[in-house]
């Protein structure tokens, strides 16, 4: 069979990630890449050449227009998704594209209506839901072993702020942190969400607070069933990133620890010691981002619709865009006034 060739625009931190998982897959070739800065970069350009990447540019229409892709996998900054999955979309090619569509509503039902007439396939890279542990606590409550789930308890907070210049184009908290946890609510019981209720504070460095964003936040989420969820986030947690999950129900409760450097236990006269959880994303969700470009492979391959699609991202921006307003305005936001 012959293998699907595959484009990769944006080389920064996720996306270097992503390049290398697709070079270690026998199924596909990276037969091009495109990234604003890789022609400043002597190493990475020697790297490419090395793996015998056909066309390596600056410009993702380049790229596109070269006819040679069936997949692209899109890690450039939030404000270009949209309109490079419309691009690639209309140009026939199957879409893999990092978290979130959009900001704006409007702009995302546009862009799937899109990708829809197209009849491209189009997986959003919400990675929580291929790691691990979380796969193991979805699967035992899909089987019942905690009964009906009552209560979901989500802690995700980051070992460190970003740059204030990344904060203030992010979309703030709820759209860029926030909205990996909107996602894991909805896929650890198989629940809607009808209401928000977001409380945030700026208790790290004001600076963020400057830009117009919050640091520190509590969401309660309220599912179509009136049973509950509880986010709590951090810019800053001294330990490492803390990425945990619990699910309490009729029958039992069922959680999930971090991920730590090791296992090792000391034990003295002083206390007993650990390693720290492992620090921040891309060691945390290694397997993770391996595991679902796999996923997005094995759809092109056997023509199933992927495990993450538009209508996942819409709904995640709609719990985010509620949780904003909550928060301005003091109130529990219902989904449906969004
Ligand atoms: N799923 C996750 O865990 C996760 C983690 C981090 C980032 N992200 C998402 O991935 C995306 C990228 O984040 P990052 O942290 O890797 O950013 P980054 O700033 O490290 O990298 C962005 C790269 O895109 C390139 N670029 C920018 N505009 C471009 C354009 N128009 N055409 C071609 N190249 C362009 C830049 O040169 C840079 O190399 C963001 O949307 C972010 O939300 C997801």
């Amino acid at each position: 069979m012959a293998k699907i060739k595959f484009g990769i625009v944006g080389l920064g931190r996720i996306g270097k990630i992503h390049l290398d998982n697709l070079l270690q897959m026998d199924e596909l070739e990276v037969v091009a890449v495109a990234d604003l800065t890789v022609l400043d970069s002597p190493s990475l350009l020697k790297r490419l050449a090395i793996k015998g990447i056909d066309l390596v540019t600056t410009s993702y229409e380049t790229m596109i227009n070269s006819k040679t892709l069936d997949a692209v996998v899109i890690c450039t900054p939030n404000e270009s998704h949209a309109d490079y999955i419309e691009i690639a979309a209309k140009a026939g090619i199957h879409i893999f594209c990092e978290k979130p569509l959009d900001l704006n509503l409007n702009r995302v039902v546009e862009v799937l209506s899109v990708v829809k007439d197209s009849g491209v396939k189009l997986m959003l890279g919400f990675n929580r839901r291929f790691d691990k542990e979380f796969i193991k606590i979805h699967d035992l409550v899909e089987e019942g072993e905690v009964g009906t789930p009552h209560l979901v308890k989500i802690t995700s907070r980051d070992p460190g702020a970003p740059p204030i210049s990344y904060i203030k184009k992010s979309g703030g908290l709820f759209l860029d942190m926030t909205i990996h946890d909107f996602d894991m609510a909805r896929y650890i019981v198989g629940k809607e969400v009808t209401e928000v209720y977001a409380k945030g504070a700026v208790l790290v460095d004001k600076k963020i607070g400057e830009a117009g964003d919050i640091d520190t936040a509590i969401v309660i989420l309220t599912y179509e069933d009136q049973s509950m969820a509880i986010i709590d986030n951090s810019r800053e947690a001294k330990y490492g990133y803390d990425q945990r999950i619990e699910v309490f129900g009729s029958k039992g409760m069922v959680q999930s620890n971090n991920n730590f450097h090791d296992t090792h236990q000391l034990f003295t006269s002083e206390g007993v010691k650990t390693s720290l959880p492992l620090n921040f994303f891309l060691e945390r969700y290694a397997d993770a981002y391996k595991n679902e470009l796999q996923n997005f492979l094995r759809c092109l391959i056997s023509g199933d619709s992927p495990p993450v699609n538009g209508h996942d991202g819409l709904i995640s921006l709609k719990i985010g865009l509620a949780a904003l307003k909550s928060y301005k305005e003091e109130r529990p936001v219902r989904i449906d006034e969004i």
